[in-house]
């Protein structure tokens, strides 16, 4: 009889990038990554965090890359650390991302925060998606590119415009990249996770549970809470060759959310 494994490597010598993963949903992605079999490069601006994170993974596993992705020679320089330390790259977690720590309601757009959020968010994520689909194209590699929006791509809100915008957008680079790199045989996704404890908003433990219990009441499925494990897990479908019919597709991790948090006081978490 032949042997079954109870754990099949789903991602077994493939080599990624995940930005920024020193922490929250990339740091997750990163370590599932690794168990999978995968060689993975972390790209992030929290150099101590993430060298720590790369090393609990191990070297054989891991390395730790600063990149700030909203420079374009960084993600240049990126994607050649990467090709010259593995020769190839298969997969890009385009994952960094950060929310504006004021209100931002259309009246009150701070226009100057507007384009720093915009820079990293949407150009940043922009810079990832070509640099890597090039490198990808070059070498003639069938690879997945994976963006993280999130719920807010595609639901308005009653705050954080400038957050909500920027995911719309890569909801809309991703429809764009896929249909122009199948050709080549790169599938591009995303996943939209609702509400998930991460570093992503600094508030305080209790605003933060505050929140997730409104998250819960609004979400079909009851007595789950959204992990970033959770959401990692949907990142190596779309990484694996399990979903290697599947482009184009917006992957939300949201327990079955029927609408977005509106009233004020109930504050829209990091989503
Ligand atoms: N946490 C949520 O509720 C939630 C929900 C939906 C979507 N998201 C999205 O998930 C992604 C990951 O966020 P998270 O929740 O894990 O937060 P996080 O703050 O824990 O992780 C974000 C990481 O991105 C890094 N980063 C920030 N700016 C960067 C830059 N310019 N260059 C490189 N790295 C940079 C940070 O240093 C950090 O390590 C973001 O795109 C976020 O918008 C989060």
């Amino acid at each position: 009889m032949a042997e079954v494994s109870t754990h099949a490597l789903k991602l077994s010598g493939k080599i990624s990038i995940i930005t920024g993963g020193a922490s929250g949903i990339g740091e997750a992605t990163a370590r599932l990554f690794a168990s999978n079999g995968a060689f993975v490069v972390i790209a992030d601006i929290q150099d101590e965090l993430g060298q720590k994170v790369s090393n609990s993974i191990g070297p054989q596993h891991c390395t730790y890359f600063h990149c700030d992705i909203s420079c374009e020679d960084d993600v240049i320089s990126l994607i050649n650390f990467t090709i010259e330390k593995y020769a190839r790259l298969d997969i890009m977690f385009s994952n960094a991302g950060i929310v504006s720590t004021c209100k931002q309601t259309v009246l009150d757009l701070d226009l100057t925060q507007f384009d720093k959020l915009f820079a990293i968010n949407t150009r940043g994520t922009a810079a990832c998606v070509k640099h890597a689909a090039r490198a990808m194209v070059n070498q003639r590699v069938k690879g997945s590119i994976i963006c993280t929006t999130s719920v807010a791509a595609s639901k308005g809100a009653s705050m954080r415009t400038d957050y909500v915008m920027s995911k719309h957008a890569v909801l809309g680079l991703v429809r764009s990249a896929s249909n122009q790199l199948g050709v080549y045989g790169i599938r591009v996704n995303c996943v939209s996770p609702s509400a998930v404890v991460t570093g992503l908003s600094n508030r305080s433990p209790e605003e933060i549970e505050k929140t997730m219990k409104v998250y819960e009441g609004l979400s079909s499925l009851k007595g789950v809470r959204l992990s970033v494990e959770d959401v990692a897990e949907a990142v190596v479908f779309l990484a694996s060759d399990s979903s290697k019919f599947v482009t184009r597709h917006e992957l939300v991790v949201d327990g079955g959310l029927t609408k977005l948090p509106d009233e004020d006081d109930v504050k829209m978490y990091n989503c």
